[in-house]
Parts: structure tokens; sequence; C-alpha cells
């Protein structure tokens, strides 16, 4: 059974001290519409999550839902495709009791999303929720469409006075891709904050709800002892890697037009990035944490035509074995065209040219069809300056290493030199682990549960900005249109490997890609 929001969780996490803090917060009654209510993402995400925050009481004590999507359907379908969905990807077993309560404030309204009749059944079934609930209803329109969409629906929303409540919030969560350069975000934006405040707009990035990556801004600001080395006097390198080992699934046609460097660098491993460089902020409110992350961004020299085959490289995977079997190389895969350009694989050199970074070199790199999915960031100290030890206990010490591993097997692990047991001083790397999942015996929440708890909230920490997407923007486009330039083919790797070769020529002399 669900519990009301603003309490404790019960159950299982009763008596247990370390997860005393997973309270719930109060959100206002609320309806939620989802645009793309029947596409994948919908299906996926938006539902189960939504599902469990009923289960855990975390959805506020009114709560309504609006589908809206183009096929025709009855609200009873709509609901049963909610339900099917919720079964099939909940990351728990759906309760039915609690399932039923969630469904029945469940609409759904056909159309497609630039017909004005949508938007005004919309509002009369919004209206009729305030009546039922003898109350303003707070809005959050969730647009998890293809992202052409994006536009229209916020000025259909415009133009049908939905965008704003004089008794109540509104807002619009807004998925990726924001733009696909950084024209079309500027353009984006401006569409959007001409009908919305930026205090309404919620920009997401999935990556930013998930708790390993809210856990490294509390590892570096709740603990004094890594701010002393923080800085370029003592790390040497930081290298980012989003290394994925499935394909591009069904999502070619997304994916053919977007490409690693799009899909994953532009916006999640940016926002790692700043999350590993970022100065201490004054508070942990939107402003401050995003104003920080913004200056960051603004720190990373635009990348300039010249240098770019220096610092960035870009690859396609090939036929190989992953995951037991033989697959297909992207060239061959359903949708994509055989003399595609798009790449699978990119990996950047960047630098943050501020006085705590200046000089130490950001390495990040992601790929579709990798040796395994894992997410890190590693983080190498300098060597010492002097080792004492004969030539023979001097040959197993390197420089410290800490390693935040985001997924899978989410934890902090630290490389020390340690003396092998025995009469000589033989030096060799051990490792000091914390694993989240350990600590912690709960599990972690979905991104998305997370994100769409603050939208409805108001809380926007979590989300992107309208600067700091076009500051991501600045440092990507340059290396989109370049490549863009350039004709194929792509360098290549076999699928389920480390990736292409020719990675290894953007590192500097003596630094090397974590295996992964
Ligand atoms: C999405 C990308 O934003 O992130 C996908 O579009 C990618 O291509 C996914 O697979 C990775 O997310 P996660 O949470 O599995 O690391």
């Amino acid at each position: 059974m669900a519990v009301a929001a603003g309490q404790p969780t019960p159950k299982a996490e009763a008596g247990n001290p370390l997860v005393e803090g997973l309270e719930r917060l109060p959100v206002a009654p609320t309806t939620l519409v989802i645009f793309g209510a029947t596409g994948d993402l919908a299906r996926r995400k938006l539902l189960p999550a939504l599902y469990n925050l009923a289960h855990d009481g975390a959805l506020p004590e009114r709560f309504y839902l609006v589908g809206v999507s183009r096929k025709e359907k009855a609200h009873e379908d709509y609901r049963a495709e909610c339900a099917e969905a919720i079964r099939r990807f909940s990351r728990r077993k759906p309760d039915e009791e609690v399932l039923k309560a969630l469904l029945e404030n469940v609409r759904y309204i056909p159309g497609t999303f630039d017909e004005e009749s949508v938007y005004a059944e919309l509002g009369k079934t919004l209206d009729e929720f305030e009546q039922e609930a003898g109350e303003p209803l707070n809005r959050a329109f969730y647009l998890a469409t293809a992202p052409h969409f994006f536009p229209v629906i916020v000025e259909e929303l415009g133009r049908s006075k939905l965008a704003h409540h004089a008794h109540a919030e509104v807002r619009v969560i807004i998925e990726k891709p924001f733009g696909t350069t950084l024209e079309e975000a500027r353009e984006l934006n401006r569409r959007v904050l001409a009908i919305f405040d930026e205090t309404q707009v919620f920009r997401i990035d999935h990556y930013l709800g998930k708790e390993t990556v809210q856990n490294m801004m509390a590892f570096r600001f709740a603990n004094g002892m890594f701010e002393p080395f923080w800085n370029r006097n003592y790390i040497d390198s930081v290298q980012i890697t989003a290394a994925e080992d499935i394909g591009i699934e069904s999502r070619a046609d997304y994916y053919d037009k977007a490409g690693a460097l799009r899909d994953l660098i532009q916006n999640h491993m940016l926002q790692l990035l700043c999350h590993v460089a970022m100065e201490p902020p004054v508070s942990f409110t939107a402003e401050e944490v995003r104003n920080e992350k913004v200056k960051v961004l603004k720190s990373v020299p635009e990348p300039t035509p010249v240098e770019i085959p220096q610092i960035a490289v870009r690859a396609q995977y090939g036929p190989g074995h992953a995951g037991g079997e033989d697959v297909p190389g992207y060239l061959e895969e359903e949708g994509v065209p055989p003399d595609s350009t798009t790449e699978t694989y990119a990996a950047l050199r960047l630098e943050v040219d501020n006085w705590r970074w200046a000089g130490v070199p950001f390495y990040l790199r992601t790929g579709k069809r990798l040796a395994r999915k894992v997410t890190e960031i590693a983080v190498t100290l300098k060597p010492v300056p002097h080792l004492a030890f004969s030539q023979e206990g001097s040959l197993g010490v390197q420089p410290n290493q800490l390693v935040l591993t985001l997924q899978p097997n989410e934890g902090v692990s630290l490389r020390l030199g340690a003396k092998i047991p025995g009469t000589r001083m033989i030096i060799r790397p051990v490792n000091m682990e914390f694993l989240y999942g350990t600590a912690f015996l709960s599990q972690s929440p979905e991104a998305y549960e997370r994100l769409i708890t603050d939208a409805m909230r108001g809380d926007a920490t979590l989300f992107t900005r309208n600067d700091e997407v076009e500051a991501q923007w600045r440092i990507c486009d340059p290396i989109v249109r370049t490549w863009a330039g350039t004709p194929g083919p792509l360098p290549k790797y076999p699928a389920g490997s480390q990736g292409p070769k020719e990675a290894e020529l953007i590192l500097r002399e003596g630094d090397h890609w974590r295996a992964i």
C-alpha cells in the first residue's frame, strides 16, 4: 500500500538507519499531461516511474494523468496499455491495488500535436479534474515526443491559454534532444521562452536524476579530504567513460541523425564533467548549482577546426561478438543507410581553462557495442615526486587513482600502492572500495522517478537551464560541423571490443585509456 507523501517510507526500510533519509517530499495536487503517451519513453520509463512513485506514496494525494497521442483509442484501452507497460517495465512487480488506484484517474486524448481541437479537449479535461478535486491543480506538461513537436506543442499551449493559470503552477518538461546544433537550441529556447518563463521550464537530462550522479556532489562537498587535492596541482588527468554494450536497437531513425556526440556527450557526459570540475556552490539551490555548472562549461575553450583532428575521434562499430552472440555492424543494422557516416563512438580531449584546472586533460569517451556497459569517472593523481625504493620495489608503484563508478556496481574505488607481504619492499597497487549497494540496503529509485517528482515540485536543480544547454552546444557544435564536412568512411572497431585504436591518438603522451 502507498503511504502519504511527506511521511518516511515504512516496511523494509524501518530500523535501517542508513535509509532514514528516504523521506518523500510533499507534492502539490497535480495533473500530469504526457504528449507522446504511447511512445517508447512513456512506456519504458515514464509510466513505470509513475507507478513506483505511487507505490512509495510519493505522488500527490490528488494526481491525474492525461495521455495525448496520435492514435485513436478509448480511455479504457489506454489504461490497459499503461498497465501492460508498467507490468513489463517497472523495477518492482506492481501491486494490483496501487496500480488500479493510479489508473482510475487516467484519461486519453487522441490527435496530432498541431490540432487546435486537441488543446480544447485538454483544457476541458483539466477543468473537469479541477471541479472534481474542488481545488486548482498544478499542471505539468511532459513533452515526450519527437523533438520537432516541442515548439509546436509549446506554442499551441500558449495559443489555447494553457501555459498559465491564475491559481496554480504550470510547468513544461522537455525531453532531449534539445536541438541538434547550437543554432537550433537557441531557436528552441527562444520559442519556448516566448510562451513560458524559464522558471516554468524543466529540460530533462536523465543522468542528473541518477543517485550516483547526485552522490558526486555529496562526495566532493561533504568530505573535507578531497578538496585539497582536487585541482591542477595534484590531479594529472580525468577520464570519463560512458560505454554501452548494446547496439542502436530499433532506434536507427533517431540515432543515425544524432550519433554518439549528440546522443551522450553534448548532454550526459558534459554534465558529468561539470560535476567533477565545478566549484562548491554557495547553496544547493537550482540557481546556485546551475551557475557553477555554466561557469565550467564556459571555461572549456571552443574547439577550433585546426585542433579538432587532434582532440576528437569518431568511429563506427563493425560486425563482431557481443553479449554471447554474433552481431551485425552499424552499417548492416536495420534502417541505417549503407553509406552512413554517423559515429557510434566518440572520444574527446577537453580542457577546463580556469584557475583550478588549467592544463589538466579531461578525456570523454562513449560508444555503442563496446565490451561492456560501464559509466565511470577516473581521476588520476600526479605521481609522487620521489621514490625511495629499490628499482624492483618501485616498478609496481602507480599514481593514485580515484574511480567513481556510476553504473553498474555503483561505488567509489581508490587505488593505493601497498607493500606485498614479505621481506622485500615491493609495491603493488591495491584498491580500497566503497559499494553503494552494500552500504545502503535499498534499491535506488530510477532517475525518472526523481525527475518527475522534482518537476512537479518546481525544483529545477536537476534540470538543464537555457544558458547551460547553449553552453554545452557551444563546445560540441564546432565538432559536429567539422565532422559533417569530413567525408567517410569512418574508422571501425569490432562490436564487443574496447573501441577504435584511433582513440589513442588524442591522448597526451604517457596517458592510457582504462580498460572497459
Ligand atoms: C540516452 C541515449 O539518453 O541514454 C541512449 O539516447 C543511451 O542512446 C542512454 O543508451 C544511456 O542511458 P543509461 O541510463 O542506460 O546510461
